[in-house]
């Protein structure tokens, strides 16, 4: 069987939809996990969806990606601004990888313009809201084909 497209969460993503929605949105976790399950089917994968609020789970989920995963999918959410563990896990990564992020970091606040993973990513969607997770899932599924 294929390997599925790892799409990773960090933190305080498991509120989503009541966390800031002026920002976030109202949609849910799941409700994004159901978008981007649908849109990858749509391609002929599937997807391993997941969210943590610790760092060094999420850098394990990284190093599963290595040999478990097709591709994978990031939001690593605050981490995306303090993690040279996550970058360093990323590096390790031989699969096509997009960062991802429900708003554009680059018109917040000045901390959040510098990105750790950006340098170890193949690719950045940022400030689509919800809908960037099916846009991220349509992008691994074009590098993929
Ligand atoms: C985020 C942007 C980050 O700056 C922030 O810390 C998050 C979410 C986004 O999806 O827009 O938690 O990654």
């Amino acid at each position: 069987m294929a390997k599925p497209i790892f799409v990773l969460n960090g933190p305080n993503l498991n509120l989503l939809g009541t966390r800031e929605p002026d920002i976030y949105g109202h949609e849910t976790l799941a409700d994004v996990e159901t978008l981007a399950r649908e849109r990858a089917q749509s391609h002929g994968h599937r997807i391993e969806f997941r969210q943590t609020n610790h760092e060094g789970e999420l850098v394990t989920w990284i190093q599963d990606a290595r040999d478990q995963a097709a591709a994978l999918v990031i939001n690593p959410a605050g981490y995306t601004h303090t993690s040279v563990a996550v970058h360093d896990a990323l590096k390790m990564l031989e699969i096509p990888v997009i960062e991802l992020h429900l708003s554009n970091p680059h018109k917040r606040e000045p901390f959040r313009h510098r990105s750790f993973v950006s340098s170890a990513a193949t690719g950045i969607v940022a400030g689509l809201g919800p809908k960037g997770y099916g846009i991220a899932v349509d992008a691994v599924a074009a590098l993929l084909d």
